[in-house]
């Protein structure tokens, strides 16, 4: 998704510039403003989640320079375009010096417009790093697995970024219905049954959207139809929804197949998720046996502890001692917000947001997810290399 801003001081050339591009590209999700770069600078929050800028500048004048100057400096991951009815070599010099990225002529024919954009959208895409692909275990049933997975794709939305739940379990669909109450419009196996179909616009549709930057593929509605899914549908999907999230959390569950296989082999992170005691103990070491002949490090291996409370009948210390494998995160037990999480169909960060584990939830988000991108310095590269960009 490319989150779009355009600015003009004339409502009317902001409407014009936003409805050539709303249609232009389902993954853009354009506002327009007659904000002044200088009311955004006073305003910072108009320029959260914005991916692109687009300024009219038909009537800039040096103040508004400086504050673009100002913008860009502070929003280094905001893309900056210059929209001006004579792209002179002067403009873009100016432009150039305040840290704008481009400058493109409008006035223009909607289509170079919408061409100019899908480059720059293109470019921003491409410069953004690939999304970091994980995928939850369940050590045994029951150890919170889904539930874990579908609330840290929403942790990872709440902390800015966009996240993506493929469900793999074959628990009948569910890990959707632990976050929200929406109707999956399909699920991974209607994708994988019209593979051939799939670009962003076929799985944009079957996706069920959780909330702003976090989406699930729903899992299967039953055995049956899971087995329409092959690994190399798997691939596929992946491949696609690789530049469009920063994290994608497969659940996997609990039945180990050449799809889930197919899932771990793509994975930077595998998170088993055991719980305190014998049982799932027992179930941790034949997970990380068959992991080990896989032929997955333990530098791969992130093992969660769910349901965590200190009178439980094995410690923490113990636990890595038997496993052999240090543990990376805690989720305390917490039946009464869990459950009333799950019944209500509302992620657990949204309903209890100072439960220890939302902020267990939070600690794991943050620590897995990539550092934010800043831009760097290919600016005046850019302009320089592209100097037909300028005077287009
Ligand atoms: N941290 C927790 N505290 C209390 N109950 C939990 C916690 N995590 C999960 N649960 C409970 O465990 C049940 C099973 O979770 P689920 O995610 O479906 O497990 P899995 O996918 O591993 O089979 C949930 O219905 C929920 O009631
Ligand atoms: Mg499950």
């Amino acid at each position: 998704m490319i989150a779009i801003l355009a600015i003009s001081p004339d409502p009317a050339h902001a409407g014009e510039i936003g409805r050539a591009l709303a249609g232009a590209d389902s993954h853009y999700q354009v506002r327009t403003s007659h904000a002044s770069p200088a009311d955004l600078c006073s305003h910072k929050q108009e320029l959260d989640g914005v991916d692109l800028l687009l300024v009219d500048g038909a009537r800039m004048r040096a103040q508004d320079f400086d504050a673009l100057g100002s913008l860009t400096a502070r929003h280094a991951s905001v893309t900056c375009v210059l929209l001006t009815p004579e792209p002179s070599a002067d403009v873009a010099l100016r432009a150039m010096r305040t840290g704008v990225r481009d400058v493109r002529q409008w006035p223009a024919p909607r289509e170079e417009l919408q061409h100019a954009i899908a480059e720059i959208a293109d470019r921003i895409q491409g410069g953004r790093r690939a999304a970091k692909v994980i995928s939850f275990v369940s050590c045994k049933g029951g150890s919170g697995t889904s539930f874990l997975a579908a609330n840290l794709g929403f942790a990872a939305s709440a902390a800015g970024r966009q996240a993506l739940v493929i469900d793999l379990s074959q628990q009948y669909g569910e890990a959707a219905f632990l976050v929200t109450e929406a109707t999956p419009p399909a699920t991974i196996a209607d994708v994988c049954m019209q593979i051939d179909r799939l670009d962003p616009a076929f799985l944009d549709a079957c996706l069920t959207r959780v909330s702003e930057g976090f989406d699930v593929l729903a899992g299967a509605p039953d055995p049956a139809r899971a087995k329409e899914i092959k690994p190399e549908h798997l691939q596929r999907i992946v491949q696609l929804v690789r530049h469009r999230y920063d994290l994608v959390i497969f659940d996997i569950g609990q039945t180990m197949s050449n799809v889930s296989i197919a899932a771990l082999d793509v994975s930077e992170g595998i998170l088993p998720v055991v719980q305190l005691s014998l049982p799932y103990l027992r179930g941790a070491r034949r997970l990380l046996d068959m992991f080990r002949s896989l032929g997955y490090g333990n530098d791969r291996i992130r093992l969660v502890v769910n349901r965590y409370h200190r009178k439980g009948p094995l410690g923490l210390p113990e636990l890595e001692k038997t496993l052999g494998i240090r543990v990376q995160s805690v989720i305390p037990e917490d039946s009464e917000s869990v459950s009333e999480s799950i019944n209500q169909g509302v992620p657990i960060l949204r309903l209890a947001r100072g439960s220890g584990v939302a902020k267990g939830l939070s600690a794991l988000a943050l620590g897995i997810l990539p550092q934010q991108e800043s831009s760097g310095d290919g600016l005046l590269g850019r302009l320089f290399r592209r100097p037909a960009a300028a005077r287009a």
